[in-house]
């Protein structure tokens, strides 16, 4: 029998020379590999393995990891991600165990994961590359890419809140698949001057953006604001006071922490319609993006034909552009929801910062308001 998460495909696209898939966007349809293949790393996934126990001794147990090289790993891309997620887990682990942050990673830990980020291209820091494009596997293969089909292999907490936390983005992003050949179909068609294609294309991106925002409400029934507020969430927060890197360098450098800004379909959604390209938090998110992932986003933004408001008017599909933007909006705002029902509200107002570093409220609002100054 065919795995049902593996069908479809093999229709020939522009997609694939980037490595996409055309069913599940920027997610690799085959699971990534859950144990590492070098003896050298089992301590370290051992340790990664069990981080919700006995959590006193975890900084002196990441202290007694052997140091690995790093370099055995770059000739395996998916060995590499998976040892990225498990350092980065190790990393958050001991740079928040406690309140006060430990700012020097001893370098039994920070080089190899220092080496490994440089070599993905990434700041070293856990992102959500690892946390949900290299942290699933499915529970059927035979069953449909969905949260209740899938698992996660590595969280802090052991909850199932944590895991539906990172695999509700996750579900969002496949969700977004459909929307990276419209992306193609949209911009040829307006070279074309194609009117029926251009308006067939943002129809798909409306019926998308809608159902990655029902998805969105999936997090109230599975991820108690309480479990992740007063839980897990400190793991996943930018390293505030810095991090020096014992054995690279003495500089004390501030990375931002996770936060689903680094979504790459948002990201998409954004470069396609020419949105908040100008906001500061949102260029510095490219960065922590996987490079894969990032190249396919700077290529449309290359390809994005110039004059597009002004050639989707003149072409006669205002109202279709009108209402993708609306889309957009209502996906904005239901999360600016998420983010106050799940920090502000548990916090009683006293937290209005993101794990991305963000002052949530005003960027949040910043980007509704943009978004809705694009409509025609
Ligand atoms: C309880 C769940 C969630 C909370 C509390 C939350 C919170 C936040 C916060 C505080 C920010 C501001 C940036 C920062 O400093 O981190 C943010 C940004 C963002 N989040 Fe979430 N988020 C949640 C779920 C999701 C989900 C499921 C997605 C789906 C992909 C998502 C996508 C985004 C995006 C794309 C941004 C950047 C802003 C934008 O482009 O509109 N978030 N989130």
């Amino acid at each position: 029998m065919v795995a049902k998460c593996f069908q479809k495909s093999a229709v020939l696209s522009p997609l694939s020379s980037f490595k996409l898939s055309s069913t599940h966007g920027f997610i690799n349809p085959n699971p990534p590999p859950s144990i590492p293949k070098y003896p050298e790393l089992f301590p370290h996934y051992e340790l990664a393995k069990s981080l919700a126990s006995e959590t006193s001794t975890i900084p002196s147990r990441i202290k007694n990891l052997p140091q690995i090289e790093a370099s055995i790993l770059f000739d395996d891309p998916e060995q590499l991600e998976l040892t990225a997620l498990i350092y980065g887990m190790l990393v958050s682990s001991y740079y928040w165990a406690s309140p006060i942050p430990s700012v020097n990673i001893p370098s039994n830990i920070g080089v190899p994961f220092w080496k490994i980020c440089q070599y993905l291209n990434r700041p070293p820091i856990l992102n959500i590359t690892s946390l949900e494009f290299h942290n699933f596997s499915y529970k059927s293969l035979a069953q449909d890419f969905h949260p209740d089909n899938l698992d996660c292999l590595f969280t802090f907490s052991g909850t199932s809140d944590e895991k539906y936390f990172y695999l509700i983005p996750l579900y969002v992003e496949y969700l977004g698949a459909p929307l990276l050949e419209a992306a193609f179909d949209l911009f040829s068609s307006i070279e074309q001057r194609n009117k029926e294609e251009i308006i067939k294309a943002l129809k798909i991106f409306k019926k998308t953006i809608q159902k990655m925002t029902g998805a969105l409400n999936l997090m109230y029934e599975k991820c108690d604001p309480g479990i992740f507020y007063f839980g897990f969430r400190n793991k996943l927060k930018s390293y505030e006071k810095g991090a020096i890197f014992e054995g690279i360098s003495e500089d004390c450098e501030i990375y931002s922490g996770a936060s689903a800004a680094q979504s790459p379909i948002v990201r998409l959604i954004d470069i396609i319609f020419n949105l908040n390209q100008e906001h500061k938090f949102i260029s510095k998110t490219y960065q922590y993006l996987k490079k894969e992932h990032r190249n396919f986003i700077f290529f449309m933004n290359e390809k994005r034909p110039s004059f597009l408001r002004e050639n989707i008017e003149d072409l006669g599909a205002k109202n279709e552009w009108n209402e993708v933007i609306d889309e957009i909006c209502k996906f904005r705002e239901t999360h600016l929801k998420l983010a106050y029902n799940y920090i502000i509200a548990p916090s009683q107002g006293r937290d209005n910062k993101g794990t991305g570093g963000s002052s949530l409220e005003q960027f949040l609002n910043t980007l509704i308001t943009s978004t809705r100054r694009s409509a025609l």
